[in-house]
C-alpha cells in the first residue's frame, strides 16, 4: 500500500514538498527558507518544508474534494460516523459547531451543569438557552460524575420545547454515564444528542472501556484526537451520524467557524492519528488498559493513597470507567491534590490535573512499562515520605441549589458589566462563572441570579481556603455582575 492510500492528506503534503515548486505564496517563511533558526530547531527543516497550503493538490478544508475529503472519509469510517470534520481549533471549536448546527437563537438545550467552559461559548454563539441538569456527586472523592438518564428524561418532560440534549462523556476523570439510555430519552422526543467526547477518542478500540458515544446513538460527537491519541495539540474531530442534524448545516457552521488558513501539519496529524489507530489501535489501547490496571493495583498497596477503579462504578451518573484515567486520592497522606502535584513535579513527574483531594494521571497509547514504573516509584516515595500524617479533613461538597437563569449566556455576554463586593451581590445577575474543586460544579454561571445561599457558600469556601476557578477576582472580595 502506498502513502496516498494509507494517509492521503499527509501523502499530498509530502509530495508537494518533494516537488520542488518554487513558492510565491504564503506562508511567509516559504517552507522554512526564511524561518528563524529557533523555529527551525523547534519544527525541524523537514517539518517546515511540509508546512504548506494553497496548492490545488492540497485540497480545501472549506470545500473538500480531494485529499482532505478522503482523509475525513477514512476517519468517519474508522470511528463509525457518516461524516467527519477535521478541526484545527480543538474540541472547543467542535463544541461551538455542534451547538450552532443544531440550535437557533432562543432554542432550549439540556446541558450538564459541570460542562467544560467551551459549552458557554457555544451558547453565546448560538444564542441558545441552557436548561441545566445537575451531575451526580461523589462525596468521598469530591468529584462530579455524569448526569443520570432519569434526570434528562425529567428535564425533557418539564421543558417540552427543548431542541437538543448535550452530554459530557466520559468526564475528565474517565467516568462514563449511561449514555445509551440518554440517547434513547433524547430520540424518543425527536431531538439530537450532542456529545462532548473530548476524553473518549480511544474508547471504540477496546471492549474493556465504556462504549463510545457514536455507538450509543449520539448524533454529533466532538473528540479531542490530540488529548488521548496521536494528533498534535489543537487537532480534534467532529463526527455526524444520522439525519437529526442536517449535514448541510453542519458543513456551513464548520466553515463559518474555521480559519481560512488551517495549518496542514495539524490536519495531517489527524490523518496520521487515524492511520495509527487503524493499524494498531486495538493493541495500543489494550496495552494502555493493562498498564493502567497494573499501576492502579500497585498504587492501592501504598499507604495513604487510593486509586478508585471499576468497583466504584454502577452508581448514579457513573455506569462505567475508562480505566486509563488514574485518579489518585491523596487525602490519606494529609495533603491536597494540588500539593501532591507540586511535589511530584519536583520529582520530574507532571500530572494532568489536581483538585483538593486527587491527582489525575493519563496513561495513553504512548506509555510503556518504563513510564508507569517511574510514576509508581514517585508515588511510592510520596507515600513513604508523608505516611502517617493525619488524613486531610473531608469537606462537605454540597453546592447550593441551582440558581434561576435571568439572562441567556449570549445576553449576558453582550451586557455591560461591573464588579461589586460579594456581600452586595445578592439579587444581581452573574457575569462570570465561579467553580470550586471539589466538587467541580459551578456555583454561579453567567446569566444566573445570585442568591443569599450562593453568597454564603462562596464566603464559606473562601474562608476554608478553597481554590476558586473562573472568577476574575480570585480573592472573591468582588464578583463580576451585569450592570
Ligand atoms: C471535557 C472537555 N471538553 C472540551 C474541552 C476542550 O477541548 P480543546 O482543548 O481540544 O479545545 C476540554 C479541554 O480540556 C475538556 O476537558
Amino acid at each position: 500500500m502506498n502513502d496516498a492510500d494509507r494517509a492521503p492528506l499527509a501523502a499530498a503534503m509530502k509530495a508537494y514538498a518533494a516537488s520542488g515548486a518554487l513558492a510565491f505564496h504564503t506562508p511567509g517563511h516559504k517552507q522554512g527558507l526564511g524561518a528563524h533558526p529557533l523555529l527551525r530547531t523547534l519544527v525541524t527543516e523537514e517539518g517546515l518544508r511540509a508546512e504548506v497550503s494553497l496548492a490545488d493538490e492540497l485540497d480545501d478544508l472549506h470545500r473538500p474534494e480531494g485529499c482532505i475529503k478522503e482523509a475525513q472519509q477514512l476517519a468517519a469510517k474508522l470511528w463509525g460516523a457518516d461524516e467527519a470534520f477535521f478541526m484545527v481549533n480543538g474540541t472547543t471549536e467542535a463544541i461551538h459547531a455542534m451547538l450552532m448546527s443544531s440550535l437557533s437563537p432562543g432554542d432550549e438545550i439540556i446541558v450538564p451543569r459541570n460542562a467544560h467552559r467551551s459549552l458557554i461559548g457555544g451558547l453565546v454563539l448560538s444564542g441558545a438557552r441552557p436548561v441545566y441538569v445537575s451531575p451526580e456527586q461523589d462525596e468521598v472523592l469530591g468529584i462530579a460524575h455524569g448526569v443520570t438518564a432519569e434526570k434528562v428524561r425529567r428535564a425533557l418532560a418539564e421543558h417540552p420545547a427543548v431542541k437538543a440534549v448535550f452530554a459530557v462523556y466520559p468526564t475528565y476523570y474517565g467516568v462514563a454515564s449511561d449514555l445509551c439510555e440518554i440517547a434513547e430519552a433524547a430520540h424518543e422526543k425527536g431531538v439530537p444528542l450532542l456529545v462532548d467526547e473530548a476524553h473518549g477518542a480511544h474508547l471504540c478500540f477496546s471492549e474493556e472501556l465504556p462504549p463510545d458515544a457514536l455507538s450509543c446513538g449520539a448524533d454529533l460527537v466532538a473528540q479531542s484526537t490530540h488529548k488521548l491519541l496521536g494528533a498534535m495539540t489543537q487537532a480534534s474531530m467532529l463526527f455526524r451520524k444520522g439525519a437529526r442534524v442536517p449535514a448541510e448545516r453542519v458543513r456551513r457552521t464548520m466553515s463559518l467557524l474555521t480559519t481560512t488558513s488551517p495549518n496542514y501539519l495539524l490536519m495531517a496529524s489527524l490523518d496520521i492519528a487515524r492511520l495509527q489507530m487503524e493499524e494498531e489501535g486495538s493493541a495500543l489501547v489494550a496495552r494502555a488498559v493493562r498498564l493502567s490496571e497494573e499501576l492502579r493495583k500497585a498504587v492501592n498497596t501504598l499507604p495513604g493513597l487510593w486509586c478508585f477503579g471499576a468497583e466504584r462504578m454502577g452508581r448514579p451518573g457513573a455506569a462505567a470507567l475508562d480505566v486509563t484515567k488514574l485518579t489518585v486520592n491523596v487525602s490519606g497522606i494529609g495533603m491536597s491534590g494540588e500539593e501532591a502535584m507540586r511535589i511530584l513535579r519536583e520529582k520530574n513527574i507532571q500530572a494532568e490535573l489536581a483538585d483538593a483531594r486527587n491527582v489525575l494521571f493519563i496513561i495513553s497509547i504512548a506509555d510503556t512499562e518504563r513510564e508507569t514504573a517511574r510514576l509508581f516509584e514517585a508515588l511510592q516515595s510520596l507515600s513513604s515520605e508523608h505516611e502517617g500524617k493525619s488524613a486531610a479533613s473531608v469537606l462537605s461538597v454540597s453546592v447550593p441549589p441551582n440558581l434561576t437563569t435571568a439572562l441567556s449566556p449570549r445576553e449576558t455576554f453582550y451586557a455591560a458589566r461591573e464588579f461589586v463586593p460579594l456581600m452586595q451581590a445578592t439579587g444581581r445577575i452573574a457575569a462570570e462563572e465561579i467553580t470550586f474543586y471539589p466538587p467541580g460544579i459551578p456555583v454561579i454561571i453567567p446569566g444566573e441570579r445570585i442568591t443569599k445561599e450562593a453568597v454564603g457558600y462562596l464566603l464559606e469556601m473562601t474562608r476554608m481556603g478553597m481554590k476558586v476557578t473562573g472568577a476574575q477576582d480570585v480573592s472573591l472580595s468582588t464578583v463580576c455582575v451585569v450592570k
